[in-house]
């Protein structure tokens, strides 16, 4: 596929002023805001929900890419939809029923994916594939930023693209920085999450440009 792309975390971010949050992002290049909503259910980690999202709507025109960690993500995904994503990607073992919640982000005329914690077997969920805009390989145990990336996660990568033939883009999510992102790409990666390598640089720009390789 072509170009990297790179969509920070504003889970990093100032949650004080995340307008200035997103507007950083902006300035130093970032292509997708990634927005990582947890329900201290599926992970052990409470962070934002759609008011969150329907906030940032409003100051960018950017990409939204909402990363559900939550329990039971059917319930919710059409609101985050009305609340201003563009994509939603959710766990496919928190989800009682992964096709249809596939299908309701789909309806709404967003794109859907999946992710993959590093315990969840890729295979299992493999029959979602074709209706996925996006997979999604967590580089870490989704639930906090600033972890450090888990190597053997980086053959996950690699195993999803053989599997969907490189017809879809995957993104790599957790403990992405200027040393790991390289292995992220050469496994294959097309889009690369960055939460704390990114707001918490010195040269934020720079790491963005050092992570797109
Ligand atoms: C972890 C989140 C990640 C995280 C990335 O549960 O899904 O998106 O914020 O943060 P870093 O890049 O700091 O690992
Ligand atoms: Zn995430």
């Amino acid at each position: 596929m072509s170009e990297i792309l790179i969509a920070p975390s504003i889970l990093s971010g100032d949650f004080c002023n995340m307008e200035k949050s997103v507007r950083d992002l902006e300035k130093w290049g970032g292509d997708w805001v990634h927005c990582d909503v947890m329900d201290g259910v599926y992970v052990p980690n409470i962070t934002f929900g759609m008011p969150m999202i329907a906030a940032i709507r409003k100051v960018t025109e950017k990409t939204l890419d909402v990363h559900l960690m939550i329990t039971e993500p059917e319930k919710y995904v059409e609101r985050f939809v009305d609340a201003g994503a563009d994509i939603i990607t959710f766990h496919p073992d928190a989800s009682k029923d992964p096709t249809a919640c596939i299908e309701l982000i789909k309806n709404k005329g967003k794109k859907a994916g999946v992710v993959f914690n590093p315990n969840v077997p890729v295979d299992k969920y493999a029959y979602l594939f074709d209706k996925c805009d996006l997979i999604v390989v967590m580089t870490v145990y989704a639930g906090y930023g600033g972890q450090k990336l888990i190597p053997e996660c980086i053959d996950t990568i690699a195993y999803v693209k053989k599997l969907t033939g490189n017809k879809i883009p995957v993104e790599a999510d957790g403990g992405i920085n200027k040393e790991t992102a390289s292995l992220a790409r050469n496994a294959g990666a097309d889009v690369l999450v960055a939460g704390s390598a990114v707001y918490k640089a010195a040269d934020p720009a720079g790491v963005i440009k050092e992570l797109r390789g």
